[in-house]
């Protein structure tokens, strides 16, 4: 929930653009996208952040290697993959921000100035192992061996490269005791309790001041008073989520107004891999600023293949527009939120994302649409009849979507999707269930029946109306379809999440109407 009159603030992470998006960024981008709708359908005043990180070496690199400069080759993949995997995957985000924008830019030095002017920002000379496909500085203790005695990122399973530079750092060690007595404060900022653990015992260990700037290459942020240096990729990077909402600017502007009304923000929703900067560094950076902190992180598990996290440098990555072009944005959506326990690790396979979406969408929900939007048609001309008196077995349905109607919602703001999803699941499979048991097609037969017959579709609709408000924000498209076939547009209604569950809202007499299949059979052969 959010403090009255502050919108509730999200953002994923911004994803480097050395290459085109896989379905592992397009799983929390697709995370943040039915959180952020579930808010909206409550009524709530929402924010929602994405976008690119366009500076670092490994940017530089693939540039290189492709004989472009780093910001023709950034131009090139957002408007050819980034800002189009959105559309693929429907996300309807607020904003997209680019690190290479002047708005981040000018905010991200007028920041770093004031640090520095405040002295949490010292010349120093730095000596280590960075990792470029991390682009991030490791510890000894995070390295793994090779046979041959090399060092290697064990996220990237690639030897780290030694940085030996003079920089300027930020002073991230006067942060450690802070940091612990915040988190000891506010568990619930780290999510799940593993990723709160995981930070803890670093920080425990105590924290080393950061090198910021990078005098070797050129792509990136200048540092304002020392142009010979660009500002550290993270540094710059992690700036992202309040200079795209007015970091610094004067209260009374735009910017400023708007950074009253969105910070902090309530999730920055990453992948484990990088918890560690958002949890220690990111809060850091903000603390030294005085400013507030974010509500939560939460750091989501990995997709895996073969048991190794997805990614495109070891060929593992799988293009979200594979899956969409098979089965839909609204079946990809659902299945990542259903199949995998949100910050949990899970394997993606075509197996189980064809048996779901056969089973639980196509014949599990398509199915009963489709059966009462063609009985309707049959039996009352397609107009929904006016129910009559309610049986004990039509009570339990409007009971049952009650608790399930509360389970779900507690469950999503929990980011527990899974849980939300399997609820709404249950309550379809109630309502099919109920089909089969009253039989409306032999009730159909008895003339005498008529206002029991009524009654069941009556009842059948009104459950589809609240199945479509629920799963909205997972599966939009096929949502609206729904919402609309049944009626529920031309009841004037709109999908609001806080009266879901109230029951009657259909006006009888409404056209009840049959389109194109939501979960159209998969006809094609499916290579596995
Ligand atoms: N640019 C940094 C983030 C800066 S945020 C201030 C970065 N970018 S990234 O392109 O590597 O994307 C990282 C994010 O993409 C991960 O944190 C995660 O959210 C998502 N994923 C990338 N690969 C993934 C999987 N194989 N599985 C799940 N999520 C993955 O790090």
């Amino acid at each position: 929930m959010t403090n009255s009159g502050k919108a509730y603030y999200l953002t994923t992470p911004i994803y480097y653009v050395n290459d085109a998006p896989h379905i592992g960024h397009a799983y929390t981008t697709v995370a943040g996208d039915v959180m952020t709708r579930w808010h909206r359908m409550a009524g709530e005043d929402v924010w929602f952040l994405t976008g690119t990180d366009e500076h670092g070496q490994k940017v530089l690199r693939s540039a290189d290697s492709n004989h472009v400069t780093p910001q023709v080759w950034a131009d090139k993949l957002v408007e050819d993959a980034w800002i189009p995997v959105l559309k693929t995957i429907d996300a309807a985000n607020d904003d997209f921000i680019r690190t290479t924008q002047p708005r981040h830019v000018e905010r991200v030095q007028k920041f770093l100035s004031g640090l520095r002017d405040t002295g949490f920002i010292v010349e120093g000379a730095y000596e280590g192992p960075y990792c470029v496909g991390c682009e991030e500085f490791k510890l000894s203790g995070d390295l793994i061996e090779n046979e041959s005695g090399e060092q290697l990122c064990p996220i990237h399973s690639k030897p780290v490269e030694t940085v030996s530079e003079t920089n300027w750092f930020f002073q991230l060690s006067r942060f450690t005791d802070r940091l612990i007595a915040h988190y000891e404060a506010n568990p619930q900022a780290i999510r799940p309790e593993s990723a709160y653990n995981e930070v803890m015992s670093f920080l425990r260990c105590g924290l080393q001041d950061l090198s910021i700037s990078r005098s070797t290459f050129d792509w990136g942020i200048e540092v304002p008073w020392d142009t010979a240096q660009v500002v550290y990729v993270w540094f710059d990077a992690l700036l992202n989520y309040a200079t795209a909402v007015g970091l610094g600017d004067d209260p009374d502007s735009d910017g400023g107004k708007k950074f009253a009304h969105t910070w902090p923000a309530d999730v920055h929703l990453v992948g484990k891999d990088i918890l560690r900067f958002h949890a220690v560094i990111w809060p850091a950076m903000l603390m030294a600023a005085e400013l507030p902190l974010p509500g939560c992180v939460f750091a989501h598990g990995w997709l895996l293949v073969g048991g190794e996290k997805m990614s495109k440098s070891k060929l593992t990555g799988i293009s979200a527009s594979s899956i969409v072009d098979l089965v839909g944005s609204d079946a990809f959506r659902y299945y990542f939120m259903r199949a995998i326990v949100f910050g949990q690790d899970g394997s993606f396979s075509w197996e189980d994302l064809v048996a779901r979406y056969t089973s639980e969408l196509a014949n599990g929900l398509g199915n009963l649409a489709s059966r009462v939007q063609a009985m309707v048609g049959k039996y009352f001309e397609g107009s929904l009849p006016t129910p009559g008196a309610y049986l004990p077995a039509d009570v339990a349905l409007q009971e049952l979507l009650v608790s399930t109607a509360r389970t779900a919602d507690t469950a999503v703001r929990q980011f527990e999707f899974q849980t939300g999803i399997v609820a709404v699941k249950e309550f379809i499979d109630a309502v099919n269930l109920y089909v089969t048991e009253q039989q409306p097609w032999v009730v159909a037969k008895d003339e005498s029946q008529q206002e029991r017959l009524s009654t069941i579709l009556y009842t059948i609709c009104e459950s589809l109306r609240a199945i479509a408000v629920m799963y909205a924000p997972i599966m939009p498209k096929s949502m609206e379809q729904m919402w609309n076939e049944i009626g529920a547009t031309e009841s004037g209604l709109s999908m609001s999440y806080s009266q879901v569950a109230a029951w009657g809202q259909l006006k009888p007499g409404v056209a009840i109407t049959k389109g194109e299949s939501m979960f159209p059979r998969i006809e094609e052969p499916v290579e596995i």
